[in-house]
């Protein structure tokens, strides 16, 4: 690991967020956190007033997340398993913003069903006016363009509000991204 990728692990993850347009107070729901490099820092973020759900398959990396929050004392954060493109068991419209970052691609969203499916299912737990911020990687190595996924979430009912290229650790390689956010219209 080079000392810049040790550096963007400290403080990266919070600051991207902030860019990302997560704020105090904010319900905020990272679908798909693995051990929650995103969800942690989104839990300091929100603080006591917010609250974060921390969303995986993998039952081994909710325990990590579960871990980490405890050692950093922040009650914030909530752990919650779903089936692979099952249901998320949280209530309709009561989401100030969703992540989905390395998640939206064709190693587990092989399907256009799947991925409507996901992004409908986004959709009505975002409230009106809440907003879905989408990292999108892994496109070339299955033959999707940013313009096909990108028509992909608005045809779910989304509009594209800005987006932009921060550098992140990906793969344990530091490399540019972009980050989308997508308003649910109010
Ligand atoms: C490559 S990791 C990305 C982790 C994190 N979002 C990040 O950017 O560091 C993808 C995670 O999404 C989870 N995942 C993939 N498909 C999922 C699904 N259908 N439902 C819930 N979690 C899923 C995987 O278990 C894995 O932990």
């Amino acid at each position: 690991m080079t000392d810049k990728m040790d550096k963007w692990l400290r403080s990266g993850p919070e600051a991207l967020l902030r860019k990302a347009g997560l704020r105090e107070g904010n319900c905020v729901l990272d679908l798909g956190c693995n051990q929650g490099r995103y969800a942690i820092p989104a839990a300091r973020i929100v603080g006591n007033s917010g609250r974060v759900y921390a969303v995986d398959m993998d039952k081994k990396v909710l325990r990590k997340v579960k871990r980490q929050a405890a050692k950093d004392r922040l009650g914030n954060i909530e752990t919650v398993h779903v089936a692979q493109h099952g249901a998320v068991p949280i209530q309709a419209g009561t989401i100030d913003v969703i992540l989905l970052y390395d998640v939206l691609h064709g190693g587990y969203f092989p399907e256009k069903a799947q991925r409507d499916n996901l992004l409908r299912e986004v959709h009505t737990l975002l409230r009106p006016g809440g907003f879905l911020s989408c990292c999108l990687t892994h496109l070339r190595p299955f033959g999707w363009t940013y313009e096909e996924i990108l028509a992909e979430i608005k045809d779910a009912g989304f509009r594209l509000r800005r987006q932009f290229r921060p550098a992140l650790v990906h793969d344990d390689k530091l490399v540019r991204v972009r980050i989308f956010q997508f308003a649910k219209p109010g």
